[in-house]
Protein backbone atom coordinates (compact mmCIF):
# COMPACT_ATOMS: atom_id res chain seq x y z
CA UNK A 1 0.00 0.00 0.00
CA UNK A 2 1.72 3.19 -0.85
CA UNK A 3 1.30 5.96 1.23
CA UNK A 4 3.95 8.89 2.46
CA UNK A 5 5.79 8.73 5.38
CA UNK A 6 4.80 10.91 7.61
CA UNK A 7 2.40 8.94 9.80
CA UNK A 8 4.65 5.62 9.54
CA UNK A 9 7.49 8.16 11.03
CA UNK A 10 5.25 9.55 13.48
CA UNK A 11 4.32 5.91 14.79
CA UNK A 12 7.93 4.91 15.01
CA UNK A 13 9.10 8.43 16.81
CA UNK A 14 6.01 7.67 19.78
CA UNK A 15 6.88 4.17 19.68
CA UNK A 16 10.70 4.50 19.97
CA UNK A 17 11.57 2.21 16.99
CA UNK A 18 12.55 3.11 13.30
CA UNK A 19 12.00 2.50 9.68
CA UNK A 20 14.18 1.31 7.45
CA UNK A 21 14.54 3.08 3.96
CA UNK A 22 16.26 1.00 1.76
CA UNK A 23 17.35 1.82 -1.52
CA UNK A 24 16.51 0.35 -4.58
CA UNK A 25 17.96 0.00 -7.93
CA UNK A 26 16.19 -2.43 -10.09
CA UNK A 27 13.45 -4.92 -10.34
CA UNK A 28 15.14 -7.20 -7.94
CA UNK A 29 15.90 -4.96 -5.45
CA UNK A 30 12.45 -3.52 -5.39
CA UNK A 31 10.94 -6.82 -4.91
CA UNK A 32 12.96 -7.95 -2.72
CA UNK A 33 11.95 -5.25 -0.07
CA UNK A 34 8.73 -5.23 -0.69
CA UNK A 35 8.45 -9.26 -0.08
CA UNK A 36 10.79 -8.93 3.01
CA UNK A 37 8.43 -5.95 4.45
CA UNK A 38 5.44 -8.10 3.79
CA UNK A 39 6.53 -10.98 6.02
CA UNK A 40 7.97 -9.21 8.69
CA UNK A 41 4.68 -7.02 8.55
CA UNK A 42 6.68 -3.70 8.63
CA UNK A 43 6.33 -0.55 7.36
CA UNK A 44 9.04 0.35 4.47
CA UNK A 45 10.90 3.40 2.54
CA UNK A 46 11.57 2.47 -1.03
CA UNK A 47 14.26 5.51 -1.51
CA UNK A 48 15.76 6.23 -4.65
CA UNK A 49 18.92 8.65 -5.83
CA UNK A 50 18.85 10.65 -8.65
CA UNK A 51 21.46 9.05 -9.85
CA UNK A 52 19.38 5.44 -9.62
CA UNK A 53 16.51 6.83 -11.02
CA UNK A 54 18.57 7.74 -13.95
CA UNK A 55 19.49 4.31 -13.94
CA UNK A 56 16.25 2.69 -14.25
CA UNK A 57 15.74 5.36 -17.32
CA UNK A 58 13.62 7.45 -14.97
CA UNK A 59 11.43 8.43 -11.90
CA UNK A 60 8.50 7.74 -14.25
CA UNK A 61 9.09 3.94 -14.87
CA UNK A 62 10.42 3.78 -11.18
CA UNK A 63 6.90 4.99 -9.98
CA UNK A 64 5.07 2.98 -12.67
CA UNK A 65 7.22 -0.41 -11.27
CA UNK A 66 7.03 0.25 -7.61
CA UNK A 67 3.24 0.73 -8.24
CA UNK A 68 2.43 -2.45 -10.02
CA UNK A 69 4.38 -4.53 -8.18
CA UNK A 70 2.66 -3.72 -4.67
CA UNK A 71 -0.43 -4.33 -6.25
CA UNK A 72 -0.01 -7.34 -8.17
CA UNK A 73 2.78 -9.09 -4.91
CA UNK A 74 -0.93 -7.73 -2.69
CA UNK A 75 1.34 -5.92 -0.16
CA UNK A 76 -0.83 -4.24 2.37
CA UNK A 77 1.89 -3.51 4.66
CA UNK A 78 2.54 0.95 4.05
CA UNK A 79 5.18 1.45 1.56
CA UNK A 80 6.52 4.89 1.09
CA UNK A 81 8.22 5.82 -2.24
CA UNK A 82 10.88 8.58 -1.59
CA UNK A 83 13.11 10.01 -3.54
CA UNK A 84 16.90 10.53 -1.51
CA UNK A 85 18.82 13.42 -1.64
CA UNK A 86 16.89 15.00 -4.39
CA UNK A 87 17.67 18.16 -5.90
CA UNK A 88 15.46 21.06 -6.30
CA UNK A 89 14.51 19.97 -10.04
CA UNK A 90 14.60 16.05 -8.60
CA UNK A 91 12.12 16.98 -6.22
CA UNK A 92 9.32 18.28 -9.18
CA UNK A 93 10.12 15.60 -11.49
CA UNK A 94 9.43 12.63 -8.71
CA UNK A 95 6.40 14.93 -7.47
CA UNK A 96 5.00 14.98 -11.26
CA UNK A 97 5.94 10.99 -11.61
CA UNK A 98 3.78 9.81 -8.51
CA UNK A 99 6.26 9.60 -5.84
CA UNK A 100 5.00 9.88 -2.14
CA UNK A 101 7.74 10.95 -0.07
CA UNK A 102 10.99 13.60 -1.56
CA UNK A 103 14.03 14.43 0.01
CA UNK A 104 15.31 18.13 -0.67
CA UNK A 105 18.77 18.08 0.10
CA UNK A 106 19.18 21.54 0.38
CA UNK A 107 22.53 21.21 2.94
CA UNK A 108 25.06 22.54 0.14
CA UNK A 109 23.12 25.71 -0.18
CA UNK A 110 23.81 28.59 2.02
CA UNK A 111 20.95 28.74 4.91
CA UNK A 112 18.74 31.36 3.52
CA UNK A 113 18.70 29.62 0.17
CA UNK A 114 18.08 26.09 1.75
CA UNK A 115 15.14 27.75 3.77
CA UNK A 116 13.31 29.43 0.73
CA UNK A 117 13.49 26.44 -1.64
CA UNK A 118 12.51 24.19 1.49
CA UNK A 119 9.48 26.47 2.21
CA UNK A 120 8.24 26.40 -1.50
CA UNK A 121 8.52 22.31 -1.85
CA UNK A 122 7.03 21.85 1.91
CA UNK A 123 4.47 24.06 0.32
CA UNK A 124 4.08 22.02 -2.92
CA UNK A 125 4.36 18.64 -1.17
CA UNK A 126 1.97 19.24 1.15
CA UNK A 127 -0.64 20.40 -1.12
CA UNK A 128 -0.47 17.35 -3.16
CA UNK A 129 -0.42 14.74 -0.02
CA UNK A 130 3.52 14.29 -0.27
CA UNK A 131 5.60 13.99 2.92
CA UNK A 132 9.04 15.89 3.05
CA UNK A 133 12.71 15.13 4.59
CA UNK A 134 15.43 17.91 4.68
CA UNK A 135 19.08 18.04 5.42
CA UNK A 136 21.20 20.07 7.78
CA UNK A 137 24.65 19.52 8.00
CA UNK A 138 25.82 17.26 5.02
CA UNK A 139 26.19 13.75 5.38
CA UNK A 140 30.17 12.52 4.55
CA UNK A 141 31.17 10.12 1.73
CA UNK A 142 30.10 10.20 -1.81
CA UNK A 143 26.74 8.55 -3.27
CA UNK A 144 25.64 9.03 -6.79
CA UNK A 145 28.53 11.48 -6.98
CA UNK A 146 27.08 13.83 -4.42
CA UNK A 147 30.36 14.00 -2.23
CA UNK A 148 29.79 15.28 2.09
CA UNK A 149 32.28 16.08 4.92
CA UNK A 150 30.02 14.55 7.38
CA UNK A 151 29.93 17.73 9.47
CA UNK A 152 27.38 18.03 12.39
CA UNK A 153 24.21 19.78 12.44
CA UNK A 154 24.05 22.92 14.05
CA UNK A 155 20.81 22.27 16.47
CA UNK A 156 19.43 26.43 15.38
CA UNK A 157 19.52 25.76 12.03
CA UNK A 158 18.10 22.12 12.36
CA UNK A 159 14.89 23.86 14.16
CA UNK A 160 14.86 26.76 11.51
CA UNK A 161 14.36 24.14 9.24
CA UNK A 162 12.13 21.97 11.17
CA UNK A 163 9.89 25.06 11.44
CA UNK A 164 8.93 25.27 8.32
CA UNK A 165 6.96 22.61 8.00
CA UNK A 166 9.12 19.75 7.09
CA UNK A 167 7.76 15.94 8.09
CA UNK A 168 11.26 14.45 9.14
CA UNK A 169 14.73 15.74 9.36
CA UNK A 170 18.17 14.20 8.32
CA UNK A 171 20.88 16.20 10.56
CA UNK A 172 24.39 15.82 10.19
CA UNK A 173 25.67 13.56 13.30
CA UNK A 174 29.02 12.39 12.08
CA UNK A 175 27.61 9.63 9.86
CA UNK A 176 28.35 8.88 6.06
CA UNK A 177 27.63 6.98 3.46
CA UNK A 178 29.18 4.10 2.47
CA UNK A 179 31.59 1.78 4.50
CA UNK A 180 33.35 3.70 7.59
CA UNK A 181 36.41 3.83 7.29
CA UNK A 182 38.93 2.28 10.41
CA UNK A 183 39.50 5.97 12.47
CA UNK A 184 35.76 6.99 11.82
CA UNK A 185 34.89 8.28 15.26
CA UNK A 186 31.49 6.96 15.98
CA UNK A 187 28.20 8.99 15.56
CA UNK A 188 28.06 12.61 17.74
CA UNK A 189 25.49 11.74 20.21
CA UNK A 190 26.37 15.22 21.79
CA UNK A 191 25.12 16.57 18.66
CA UNK A 192 22.09 14.13 18.41
CA UNK A 193 20.81 15.12 21.74
CA UNK A 194 21.09 19.18 20.81
CA UNK A 195 19.45 18.32 17.83
CA UNK A 196 16.56 16.37 19.36
CA UNK A 197 16.07 19.02 21.80
CA UNK A 198 16.03 21.79 19.73
CA UNK A 199 13.86 20.05 17.19
CA UNK A 200 10.95 18.56 19.55
CA UNK A 201 8.81 15.44 17.96
CA UNK A 202 10.16 16.07 15.18
CA UNK A 203 11.34 12.27 13.43
CA UNK A 204 15.01 12.36 12.87
CA UNK A 205 16.56 10.47 10.19
CA UNK A 206 20.21 8.54 10.32
CA UNK A 207 21.53 8.27 6.64
CA UNK A 208 24.74 6.21 6.21
CA UNK A 209 23.25 3.38 7.71
CA UNK A 210 25.63 0.93 6.58
CA UNK A 211 28.45 -0.73 8.83
CA UNK A 212 27.02 2.14 12.16
CA UNK A 213 27.57 -0.91 15.12
CA UNK A 214 24.17 -2.31 16.73
CA UNK A 215 24.40 -0.33 19.88
CA UNK A 216 24.81 3.50 18.26
CA UNK A 217 21.66 2.27 16.25
CA UNK A 218 19.87 1.56 19.66
CA UNK A 219 21.05 4.49 20.95
CA UNK A 220 20.25 6.59 18.15
CA UNK A 221 16.79 5.48 18.36
CA UNK A 222 16.23 6.10 22.05
CA UNK A 223 17.10 10.26 21.15
CA UNK A 224 14.51 10.50 18.27
CA UNK A 225 16.08 8.63 15.13
CA UNK A 226 12.83 6.96 13.18
CA UNK A 227 14.13 6.40 9.93
CA UNK A 228 17.49 5.00 8.77
CA UNK A 229 18.93 4.96 5.37
CA UNK A 230 20.77 1.62 4.50
CA UNK A 231 21.97 1.37 0.94
CA UNK A 232 25.75 -0.41 0.50
CA UNK A 233 24.99 -2.76 3.24
CA UNK A 234 22.58 -4.36 0.44
CA UNK A 235 24.75 -3.95 -2.24
CA UNK A 236 27.41 -6.01 -0.83
CA UNK A 237 25.63 -8.82 0.42
CA UNK A 238 24.18 -9.48 -2.97
CA UNK A 239 27.38 -8.77 -4.74
CA UNK A 240 28.97 -11.47 -2.41
CA UNK A 241 26.00 -13.58 -3.38
CA UNK A 242 26.52 -13.20 -6.85
CA UNK A 243 30.35 -14.12 -6.57
CA UNK A 244 29.76 -17.49 -4.40
CA UNK A 245 27.47 -18.63 -7.07
CA UNK A 246 29.67 -18.25 -10.19
CA UNK A 247 33.09 -19.04 -8.18
CA UNK A 248 31.02 -21.79 -7.76
CA UNK A 249 31.18 -22.49 -11.22
CA UNK A 250 26.61 -23.07 -11.04
CA UNK A 251 26.22 -20.67 -13.89
CA UNK A 252 28.07 -23.18 -16.13
CA UNK A 253 25.43 -26.35 -14.78
CA UNK A 254 22.70 -27.13 -16.46
CA UNK A 255 20.93 -23.66 -17.46
CA UNK A 256 22.10 -21.66 -14.21
CA UNK A 257 23.10 -18.79 -16.54
CA UNK A 258 19.58 -18.17 -16.44
CA UNK A 259 19.62 -14.33 -14.78
CA UNK A 260 16.69 -15.71 -12.46
CA UNK A 261 18.94 -18.25 -11.53
CA UNK A 262 22.05 -16.03 -11.55
CA UNK A 263 20.49 -13.34 -9.53
CA UNK A 264 18.43 -15.37 -7.26
CA UNK A 265 21.57 -15.60 -4.18
CA UNK A 266 21.87 -12.03 -4.43
CA UNK A 267 18.23 -11.14 -4.12
CA UNK A 268 17.96 -14.32 -1.08
CA UNK A 269 20.81 -12.25 0.14
CA UNK A 270 19.58 -9.08 0.22
CA UNK A 271 16.07 -10.42 1.73
CA UNK A 272 18.20 -11.82 4.50
CA UNK A 273 19.95 -8.48 5.08
CA UNK A 274 16.50 -6.16 5.09
CA UNK A 275 14.62 -8.68 7.61
CA UNK A 276 18.08 -8.13 9.72
CA UNK A 277 17.89 -4.71 9.93
CA UNK A 278 13.95 -4.42 10.76
CA UNK A 279 14.31 -6.82 13.23
CA UNK A 280 17.55 -4.00 14.81
CA UNK A 281 15.25 -0.85 14.49
CA UNK A 282 12.23 -2.50 15.79
CA UNK A 283 9.75 -2.05 12.85
CA UNK A 284 8.68 -5.71 12.92
CA UNK A 285 5.09 -5.80 13.37
CA UNK A 286 4.73 -2.79 13.15
CA UNK A 287 2.49 -2.26 10.06
P1 LIG B 1 24.73 3.77 3.14
O1 LIG B 1 24.99 3.50 1.69
O2 LIG B 1 25.97 4.10 3.88
O3 LIG B 1 23.97 2.66 3.77
O4 LIG B 1 23.83 5.08 3.20
C1 LIG B 1 22.54 5.08 2.67
C2 LIG B 1 21.93 6.43 2.71
O5 LIG B 1 22.12 7.19 3.62
C3 LIG B 1 21.05 6.81 1.59
O6 LIG B 1 20.66 8.14 1.68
Amino acid sequence: MLVSATEMLQKARAGKYAVGQFNINNLEWTKAILLTAQECNSPVILGVSEGAGKYMTGFETVAAMVKAMDKSLGITVPVALHLDHGSYDGCYKCIKAGFTSIMFDGSHFPIEENVAKTTELVNVAHQLGLSIEAEVGAIGGEEDGVVGKGECADPNECKQIADLGVDFLAAGIGNIHGVYPDNWEGLSFETLEAVNNAVGEMPLVLHGGTGIPDDMITKAISLGVAKINVNTECQLVFADATRSYIEAGKDKQGKGFDPRKLLAPGFEAIKAKVKEKMELFGSVDKA
